[in-house]
């Protein structure tokens, strides 16, 4: 009697790195476009990207599923009390991104602190001398790093300062004493007194009802002026017409996001500033770390299509 196959819904945007795992015989894997609403079928596992809305209404159509495995770390995108609720596991894909989002964390910070985006659009009109005040920055050199978030990518981001010479602050629910030691950060029990006593301030937190616009009018007015706001963690965390505000006033000196609200739209006022970095959420884009996060979110599929303990639960 022949087994019936175990079919899978894998986003089609991801195909390429299918070489790089192996497909039992009996998973039959359906593509499915980001562009596109999800088919209503007896499908057992289900690995989206993260733009994709996974909750009630979406579960209700996939009676048979056993697992969503994400392919991303944030996992905002998913409805956890309503996956909880039918017993579906759900995975991301941790540390395998730490490294390439760190590198992006400080890609940015140089970008915004030494205007490299004003310089090189600059240079390409060939209308400049040298010049001793020509598009000065902010030099990083004893200045505070403000980490918002020191988990795995936040910290990762704070040991990256050392070189630079830069002092680390982090403001996180927990204490992270193997972190102070290595880097010398030094935890900041309130958000208000990291904000203002911080040059650069890095946003590495989940989105959750908790960080939803956590960064509004009040904390950006509490910053230094002229410091520097990076966010490359989920836009919905910072109130992004206050941000406009802080822009269009001159408090802050510059910002850099790799993520915004309501992506890919991002708002004209961002888009009008010279002093804004605008990156179209690639913290976690090369091609060692795609791979791996296919790698990881394949094996998290599999396992909880068989009900298996998953490799990194949520
Ligand atoms: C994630 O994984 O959450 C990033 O935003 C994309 O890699």
């Amino acid at each position: 009697m022949a087994v019936a196959a175990i079919r899978v819904l894998v986003a089609e945007e991801v195909k390429a790195f299918l070489p790089y795992v192996s497909v039992p015989a009996d998973v039959e894997i359906e593509w499915i476009p980001a562009s596109q609403p999800l088919p209503a079928g007896d499908y057992r596992g289900l690995l989206p990207l993260l733009s994709r809305r996974i909750d009630a209404a979406v579960l209700a159509r996939l009676p048979g599923l056993a697992v969503v495995a994400n392919y991303a770390v944030g996992y905002d995108n998913l409805d956890l009390e309503d996956l909880r609720a039918r017993g579906i596991a759900a995975s991301n894909t941790p540390d395998v991104l730490t490294e390439a989002t760190a590198d992006l964390t400080w890609a940015l910070i140089l970008a915004v602190t030494r205007r490299l985006c004003e310089a090189e659009r600059l240079a390409r009109t060939g209308e400049w001398a040298w010049h001793p005040t020509l598009l000065l920055g902010m030099q990083l050199e004893g200045r505070r790093l403000g980490l918002l978030g020191a988990g795995r990518i936040g910290q990762a981001v704070g040991r990256r300062a050392l070189p630079f010479k830069m002092e680390v602050a982090y403001w996180d629910r927990l204490a992270r004493p193997e972190f102070e030691d290595e880097v010398g950060a030094r935890r900041v029990e309130s958000l208000e007194t990291i904000l203002a006593d911080s040059d650069v301030v890095s946003i590495h937190l989940q989105l959750s009802d908790e960080t939803a616009g956590l960064i509004g009018a009040r904390q950006l007015a509490a910053m230094k002026d002229g410091a520097i706001l990076i966010n490359t963690a989920r836009g919905g965390i910072v109130d992004e017409d206050a941000l406009c505000e802080a822009l269009e006033s001159g408090k802050l000196r510059g910002v850099g996001l790799d993520v915004y609200a309501d992506e890919p739209r991002i708002r004209a006022c961002l888009k009008a500033l010279p002093n804004v970095v605008l990156l179209p959420h690639v913290g976690s884009a090369t091609e060692d770390t795609r791979r791996r996060m296919f790698e990881l979110a394949w094996a998290n599929l599999m396992r909880g299509v068989r009900g298996e303990p998953l490799v990194t639960p949520i």
